[in-house]
């Protein structure tokens, strides 16, 4: 028989407020990304708006995108800016992904443009491995200064008078391996000259440097960078340090599939992400020791699951089908940075469209929203919402040697003033019923939506894009408790309200 489970949510003991910026997006020049996930060009077919698509905009508005990184990933340590303002561009190789040729039609005023039209936040990477200081110092000018200034003057003449707000600049990207496999010490000495010298002109905005930081669990690159924060918010400081760890199931290279698998790969799955938490933890405790006020945000600025390409596709793509697997994996990282609020405080899923876990497919016009996405914009009321503790009753879910809890929660006062909670049932066969408790308030109803599939393995697909879709649910009350059932590996948030 199953154990119990259940959930108290105290709402008077709030925690910290949870940054909308944990529910960020990543979006490199890799395989259809960018070209064809984003940008179609202003003659295409596929409705656009000065040459990015419609669709794919309207949808990224509805999960309210707060922040969008770009343009890599290692992309961005061989990408070099000038070759992608004006009206002559230079095409590049696209080293890392593919081979193929970058014709950098899409360049600096059209990312500006698209994070414009989706309302997010612009979170710039400057290259580290291949440029140069000054490269990236007149980066930031081109988009951040006035038109009195030279270079802000040639972003005018591009169409942009107003000077663009940068609110992040990352320091490179993964310098311990394809941003120039630096050690430590050799990183943080470059990064520091970065943090000086590229400058943000636009006092609308003010612009946080986030440096790289860990992979996985390697402390190196903490401790180094840590270890030279000296705690000035001006100068050569630091306002972030990133964190990359992917879900694999088995590291590199992948070896784990997107679709068509087994419980044993959905549970290998559960327990490498829920591994996130750890990181979380190892890297922030090392944070305190340096920063004890918590000054520096953790950013997770590449999360997400990395499986072995869909067959057919170039491996270089990184494309990959996205399934009922990847709702829960989703729901579970979002809830372990919530539960971190007071240290990660951005986090940008891997990757926004058509690459790795994406929130959206394209297929030329076609268009499809993953579980993924859908879990996105069930947690919306989550974004700038308030931490509530909860106590959990988990159960256990176990697969084999396997152990994982049955059940994750997540509580917050949304900005609205309701209380919203989050319910996972990781179990993949058997349905959870679960009683909800609260200590301080009346709930009299219950009412949200909750995203569950036939198998765990379900996707939608071009031709049936509503397979995985969320649906209205409506929970019981009895004695005063919340009482709902939870389907298999399924995402449930509701709110409650008294
Ligand atoms: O997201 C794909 C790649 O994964 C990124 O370019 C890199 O930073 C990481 O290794």
């Amino acid at each position: 028989a199953q154990e119990r489970v259940s959930v108290t949510v105290d709402a008077t003991q709030p925690g910290a407020k949870i940054d909308r910026r944990i529910f960020g997006q990543f979006a490199e020049h890799l395989g259809s990304g960018i070209y064809e996930g984003v940008w179609v060009g202003k003659d295409s077919a596929i409705p656009n708006t000065r040459g990015i698509r419609n669709d794919v905009v309207a949808a990224l508005k509805a999960i309210k995108v707060p922040v969008v990184r770009w343009p890599g990933g290692c992309f961005a340590d061989e990408y070099h800016w000038r070759r992608g303002i004006g009206p002559e561009r230079k095409p590049m190789m696209n080293a890392n992904w593919g081979g193929v040729i970058e014709p950098n039609t899409f360049g600096t005023d059209e990312f500006m443009d698209f994070a414009t039209q989706v309302g997010a936040e612009a979170y710039i990477s400057v290259n580290v491995g291949s440029g140069t200081v000054g490269e990236a110092a007149e980066w930031l000018e081109y988009m951040t200064s006035s038109t009195q200034d030279g270079i802000g003057a040639e972003r005018a003449r591009n169409g942009h008078a107003e000077p663009y707000k940068v609110a992040f600049v990352g320091l490179g990207n993964e310098s311990w391996d394809c941003g120039g496999a630096m050690t430590p010490d050799f990183y943080v000495s470059q990064m520091k000259m970065y943090a000086r010298f590229v400058r943000n002109y636009n006092k609308a905005q003010p612009m946080q440097r986030i440096a790289v930081g860990p992979s996985g669990p390697d402390t190196a690159y903490t401790e180094a960078v840590m270890k030279s924060y000296k705690g000035r918010s001006w100068a050569w400081d630091i306002e972030g340090l990133s964190l990359h760890y992917y879900t694999t199931g088995g590291g590199f290279p992948v070896s784990q599939k997107a679709t068509g698998f087994g419980e044993k790969e959905y549970a290998v799955i559960l327990q490498d992400t829920l591994k996130m938490d750890e990181l979380v933890k190892t890297h922030s405790a090392i944070m305190d020791k340096y920063d004890p006020e918590k000054k520096v945000s953790l950013v997770v600025d590449e999360w997400g699951a990395w499986y072995v390409a869909t067959p057919g596709t170039d491996p270089g793509f990184l494309m990959q089908q996205n399934t009922q697997r990847d709702a829960v994996l989703s729901a579970l990282n979002l809830n372990i940075f919530a539960r971190h609020a007071d240290r990660v405080r951005m986090a940008n899923i891997a990757q926004m469209v058509n690459v790795l876990q994406a929130m959206i497919l394209t297929d030329k016009e076609k268009m499809l929203l993953t579980p993924t996405y859908h879990v996105f914009r069930m947690y919306v009321p989550f974004q700038g919402a308030t931490f509530i503790p909860v106590t959990l009753n988990a159960g256990t879910y176990s697969f084999g040697d396997i152990r994982l809890p049955r059940v994750d929660a997540l509580a917050a006062r949304g900005s609205d003033g309701k209380i919203y909670l989050s319910l996972t049932n990781l179990d993949p066969k058997t349905p959870v019923d679960i009683d909800v408790a609260s200590l301080n308030f009346k709930v009299r109803t219950a009412t949200g939506e909750t995203l569950s599939a036939a198998t765990f393995d379900a996707y939608n697909t071009f031709a049936a894009p509503q397979t995985v879709a969320p649906k209205p649910v409506t929970a019981k009350m009895k004695d005063g408790k919340v009482m709902v059932r939870l389907s298999p590996a399924s995402v449930t948030v509701m709110a409650l309200q008294p």
